[in-house]
C-alpha cells in the first residue's frame, strides 16, 4: 500500500535527504514511464519533479492529475509538483488528492500567495513559492512565513534544456540570508555539473534537473556525479 506522508513528515524527509537531486519528469520518454521511473529510482533519489504548464501561464502544456495519480501508485518517492499555472488556488485540492506531497505555486501568477499557501499546508502538503528570474527576493518576503520551500527559478519557467541564469545565486545567498534552513530553498532550471556545486554553496537544498539526466546515457551515473558535486561543494562527502 503507498504510505501517504504529512507535511511535517514529507519535510523532514526532504531535509535529511539535502542537498539533493529532483529529476524533473518533463524530458523523460512519457511512452515508457514506469520504466523512467524504475531507472531513476535505481539512483536513490528521494523526491521527483512535476513540471505542470496549462499553456496560459507559460507558453507550453504538460501534463495533470491523472500523470501524478498513475505514478502515485507505483512508488512512494515525494512527489514535488511545480505548478506553471493561473489561478492555482482552486486547483491545489485535486493535486493533493491526485498523490502531491509538496506543492509549488508562482508569485507571478496570484495577486497574494499567502491564502493559497495556507490552503496547501491545510491540505497537509508542503507549501511552495516560486520566483521566475525577473521577481526579486522583496516581492515574496512577506510570504515567507507561509512558505515551507522557496523554488528559485534558473530560467524563464516554460521548458526544460535553457541557460542557467547566474542571477539566481544572488537571491539564494539573499534568501539564506533571511530564513537560513527554513524555508528550504529550491533551484531548477540550468543545473548541470557544472552550475550544482554553485547553487549548493549558494544556500540550495533541492536541485531540480532535466535535461543533465535525460539527456544522459546512464541516469544513475548522472544523477550520482550531480549528487556528489553538490555535496562536495559543501564539504559532505559521498553517500
Ligand atoms: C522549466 C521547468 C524545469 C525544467 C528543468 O519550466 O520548471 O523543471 O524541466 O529542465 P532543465 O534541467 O533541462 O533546465
Ligand atoms: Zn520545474
Amino acid at each position: 500500500m503507498i504510505h501517504c506522508p504529512d507535511r511535517p513528515e514529507i519535510l523532514a524527509r526532504l531535509r535529511a535527504a539535502a542537498p539533493s537531486v529532483l529529476p524533473s519528469l518533463l524530458l523523460c520518454d512519457f511512452g515508457n514511464l514506469e520504466r523512467e521511473l524504475g531507472q531513476l529510482q535505481e539512483a536513490a533519489i528521494t523526491s521527483l519533479h512535476f513540471d505542470v504548464m496549462d499553456g496560459v501561464f507559460v507558453p507550453n502544456f504538460t501534463y495533470g492529475m491523472p500523470i501524478i495519480a498513475a505514478l502515485r501508485d507505483r512508488t512512494n518517492l515525494i512527489f514535488d509538483v511545480h505548478l506553471m499555472i493561473t489561478e492555482p488556488a482552486g486547483c491545489v485540492k485535486h493535486f493533493r488528492d491526485a498523490g502531491a506531497d509538496v506543492i509549488t505555486i508562482h508569485a507571478e501568477a496570484v495577486d497574494d500567495p499567502r491564502p493559497v499557501l495556507d490552503k496547501i499546508r491545510q491540505l497537509g502538503a508542503v507549501a511552495g513559492l516560486a520566483i521566475n528570474p525577473s521577481t526579486p527576493v522583496e516581492a515574496i518576503e512577506s510570504s515567507l512565513p507561509n512558505c515551507d520551500v522557496v523554488l528559485v527559478m534558473s530560467v524563464e519557467a516554460g521548458f526544460g534544456g535553457q541557460s542557467f541564469n547566474e542571477v539566481t545565486l544572488e537571491k539564494l545567498k539573499q534568501l539564506s540570508a533571511v530564513s537560513g534552513s527554513d524555508p528550504l530553498l529550491e533551484i531548477d532550471g540550468g543545473i548541470n555539473a557544472t552550475t550544482i556545486g554553485r547553487c549548493a554553496e549558494s544556500g540550495a537544498h533541492l536541485m531540480v534537473v532535466g535535461s543533465a539526466i535525460f539527456n544522459a546515457p546512464d541516469y544513475q551515473n548522472a544523477i550520482g556525479e550531480l549528487r556528489d558535486v553538490a555535496k562536495g561543494a559543501i564539504g559532505i562527502s559521498g553517500n
